[in-house]
């Protein structure tokens, strides 16, 4: 197998990374760095990644996870802050998330030991669309609406076209779904800060097609195969 898919398949990062940390004197095979791309890794080759030793999985595992409140999304924390790598340590294989979520953002979160798929959901260039139920303070009015649907102004830049839908009213709050097909930096409460509404509460409710259902904060289970196939497409 070649070393770039080695690498990617033991879910450590993409092929393309796996290249860079390769060309960067960050991986060995049998003890001696290998800076040549497109080598082959044979039966019995012992692959190191910045000195940890990295293997395949047999096989690739996707799941998504109801991220609770509080949790960080990534393998470990220097702040000792829990991560969501706790809440998946009875999945079959080691899962890495896809993406991010903030640490006071719920929902959905898809995890896998697969690296280039990993990579290909959450590049920015492949416009899967991610919907947020957001609870921000006050009125979030019609002229509002429609400014998130046109994009915003974020850092000098415009965000993307967007869907907005009313979801309720309450007295000091109001309920939206938002639709985005980026994944910048804490877009969602920029974008409604930038129109003049502070989130409350942020949930991710789906990714294209896969949606969160009646998962369990906390809580986790497999992708289907036809959910896994229809983000290969998108
Ligand atoms: N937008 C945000 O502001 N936060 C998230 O966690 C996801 C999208």
């Amino acid at each position: 197998m070649r070393l770039n898919k080695y690498i990617a398949r033991s879910g450590v990062c993409s092929r393309r990374d796996a290249d860079g940390l390769t060309a960067a004197g960050n991986v060995k095979i049998n003890g001696a760095v290998v800076t040549v791309l497109g080598r082959d890794v044979k039966d019995g080759d012992v692959v190191e990644v910045n000195g940890r030793v990295v293997e395949p999985a047999k096989k690739s595992v996707y799941i998504v996870l109801n991220k609770p409140k509080g949790y960080i999304t990534t393998a470990s924390d220097e702040h000792d802050r829990p991560t969501v790598m706790e809440l998946v340590a009875d999945v079959e294989a080691r899962v890495f998330p896809v993406g991010r979520l903030d640490a006071d953002t719920t929902g959905l979160l898809i995890m896998t030991n697969d690296g280039d798929f990993g990579n290909a959901v959450a590049h920015p260039g492949h416009e899967v669309y991610k919907t947020y139920r957001v609870r921000a303070e006050g009125v979030v009015s019609d002229e509002r609406m429609a400014r998130l649907r046109r994009g915003v102004e974020l850092n000098g830049r415009r965000t993307a076209p967007a869907e907005a839908t009313f979801v309720r009213q309450s007295a000091g709050s109001t309920v939206i779904d938002l639709k985005i097909r980026e994944g910048r930096n804490r877009q969602v409460r920029k974008m409604l800060a930038a129109v003049g509404n502070k989130v409350i509460d942020l949930q991710r409710t789906a990714i294209g097609d896969i949606r969160l259902g009646g998962l369990k904060p906390g809580h986790w289970r497999k992708l289907t195969q036809a959910e896994i196939d229809s983000l290969r497409r998108a």
